[in-house]
């Protein structure tokens, strides 16, 4: 199965909003495939599609605890019908954001629909980590990373942490090919 390289942040690929799926076809259900590979061997809890530099409004999520089967889902145009006007504060991270966590607050229940690999439309009730997780792939569709929702000092840090990151990874890279 193919694993696709993870975009790292800052990058302009992260910051666009997403085009709707016209159809669900043979191409949609592949890359669908390879996000969730992707996913799993990084390994996360969800991926939206422009972290693997695709601008289709593309999501996979696996919320399954460790050790439990897992529980793969691919939401194509997904979005939030109604959330709760009670928030809650959980700890995120993001594989665009790698060993980067803070605080976000976010509602804590919602509805949200999407279309499956099959094309059927869904509506399902989400709350705790699937709300969450949920939520913050969407995000992703429109060009806002988590850090968009915290303090800017605190997101300065985050983004000056990647930016060295990559220095370090461009440094590792051998000269000649
Ligand atoms: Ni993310």
């Amino acid at each position: 199965m193919t694993i696709l390289p993870i975009v790292i942040a800052p990058d302009a690929r992260l910051k666009v909003r997403c085009k709707p799926v016209a159809t669900v076809d043979d191409s949609v259900r592949a890359k669908l495939d390879a996000m969730l590979a992707t996913m799993y061997d990084a390994p996360g809890i969800g991926l939206a599609a422009p972290q693997v530099a695709d601008d289709r409004r593309l999501v996979v999520i696996d919320v399954a605890r460790e050790g439990a089967p897992p529980t793969p889902l691919r939401l194509v145009n997904p979005e939030v019908l109604w959330a709760s006007s009670e928030k809650v504060v959980m700890s995120e991270g993001c594989l665009s954001l790698p060993d980067v966590y803070y605080d976000v607050k976010r509602p804590e229940r919602i509805r949200a629909a999407f279309l499956d690999e099959a094309g059927a439309r869904h509506e399902i009730d989400a709350d705790g980590l699937l709300a969450r997780c949920i939520q913050h792939e969407i995000d992703h569709l429109d060009g806002v990373l988590f850090i968009d929702h915290i303090s800017m000092l605190k997101r300065n840090m985050a983004l000056s942490k990647m930016r060295k990151l990559k220095a370090a990874e461009a440094n590792r890279r051998p000269s000649r090919p």
